[in-house]
């Protein structure tokens, strides 16, 4: 039995709210969230380090958060409420005659407008960021990419509806926003450091692990995507499927994520064990605690037949489970002034963990600058 509602294909009206079919209250929020956007887009006019941190992790919300909404489209059969791309209809850049039923248009046009939303995120951090004085060039290095990888997501996007939403598109679709997701991550943790060069603050074997996972991590999230280019939610009930053995898959997936619970609990027993800093002691906690929820998750939905609303916050699951291996990563590093480098990791490691500790005008207790503290330069 579905939870979430799927209604007839034949049931073309539009949902009208108030006299204004509800494509135009989807509009509507979308303008009104940019422009509110665009307000508080003043306040890092003069970028502080609490305004840059808070977009910073604006742009790691809304880029999860929009893999999760894709996945509200998949799970209610809504990739093609909208046919086509940039246009919604061949006569129509809004939801009208769709040839769909107008839950399926309202949920992809919906998705479709949140773009702009990721996209203004994007824009104002970069803004903030090139308003730094002085200028850090790895910060801005991350920052362009990020309105680029949501422009090109845009593109894929288009991809994906052209081919009738081939797995392989909608899966590109959803890993590329995983690697954005990676990247506002970097720029959320590398904001919180001075300019320099990663130094790795960790135990050898730590910072091997952290780099494991991200590997297996991201294949656990491709092979889910096989899973789920197999499986019921392809987006539409014409959409193309992978040919495979859906249990056998999902064995392969499912013996990926037992590997990220091991490597997972390994990075906690050697971040404790090895007097790590709290940032990754932290953050591989996170991890395991994590991946345990999300195997849990995953072996429930399959054995409930994969009910909707357990697949969506699957999906929400696993950009967790990522932000937390990207943490991690991050966390085994830091970088480190030119003047500060010194010749071995070892000494590096010390050098940064006395930094960890340190408190006063230039760090925390984490090491980090102070929240309102003005951003470099200013
Ligand atoms: C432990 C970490 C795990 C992560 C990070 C993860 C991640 C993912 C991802 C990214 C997808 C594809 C979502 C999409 O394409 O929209 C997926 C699908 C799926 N996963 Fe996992 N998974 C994990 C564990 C598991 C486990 C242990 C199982 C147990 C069987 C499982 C079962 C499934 C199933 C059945 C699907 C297909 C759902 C659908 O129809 O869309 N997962 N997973």
């Amino acid at each position: 039995m579905p939870i979430l509602p799927s209604l007839a294909a034949d049931e073309f009206e539009d949902i009208v709210l108030l006299g204004v079919p509800l494509w135009g209250w989807q509009i509507a929020l979308a303008v009104a969230g940019v422009l509110a956007l665009v307000l508080l887009a003043r306040t890092i006019w003069v970028p502080t380090q609490r305004s840059l941190r808070a977009w910073a992790l604006g742009n790691i919300v809304v880029n999860a958060g929009i893999a999760v909404t894709g996945a509200t489209v998949r799970v209610t059969s809504s990739g093609l409420g909208c046919s086509e791309w940039p246009r919604c209809t061949p006569d129509s850049f809004v939801p009208i005659d769709t040839g769909h039923a107008a839950f399926n248009a309202a949920i992809e046009f919906g998705n479709r407008t949140l773009t702009f939303l990721v996209l203004a995120v994007g824009v104002i951090t970069l803004i903030a960021v090139l308003r730094m004085t002085p200028r850090r060039r790895d910060l801005t290095r991350l920052a362009v990419i990020i309105p680029f990888g949501v422009l090109g997501q845009g593109v894929v996007g288009g991809i994906t509806v052209w081919t009738d939403l081939h797995p392989a598109a909608v899966a590109t679709h959803f890993l590329l926003s995983m690697v954005m997701v990676f990247i506002t991550v970097a720029l959320y943790v590398r904001l919180q450091e001075p300019e320099g060069t990663p130094r790795v603050v960790v135990g050898p074997m730590l910072h091997t692990v952290s780099i494991a996972l991200v590997v297996v991590g991201f294949l656990l999230l491709i092979a889910g995507t096989v899973v789920t280019g197999t499986g019921p939610h392809g987006g539409d009930a014409a959409a193309p499927r992978w040919n495979l053995d859906l249990p056998a898959i999902t064995r392969v997936h499912s013996s990926l994520g037992w590997l990220t619970l091991v490597g997972s609990a390994a990075a906690v027993l050697l971040a404790v064990r090895g007097g790590a800093g709290r940032p990754a002691r932290l953050s591989s906690v996170a991890l395991l605690v994590i991946v345990l929820l999300q195997g849990v998750l995953g072996y429930t939905q399959y054995a409930l037949e994969l009910p909707e609303a357990l697949v969506v916050l699957h999906v929400l699951g696993s950009a967790l489970t990522w932000v937390a291996i990207a943490r991690l990563y991050f966390a085994t590093t830091r970088l480190t002034p030119p003047e500060d480098a010194v010749t071995t990791g070892a000494d590096a490691a010390d050098r940064a963990e006395a930094a960890v500790g340190a408190t006063g005008p230039e760090a925390d207790h984490d090491g980090e600058r102070s929240a309102e503290e003005p951003a470099p330069g200013r």
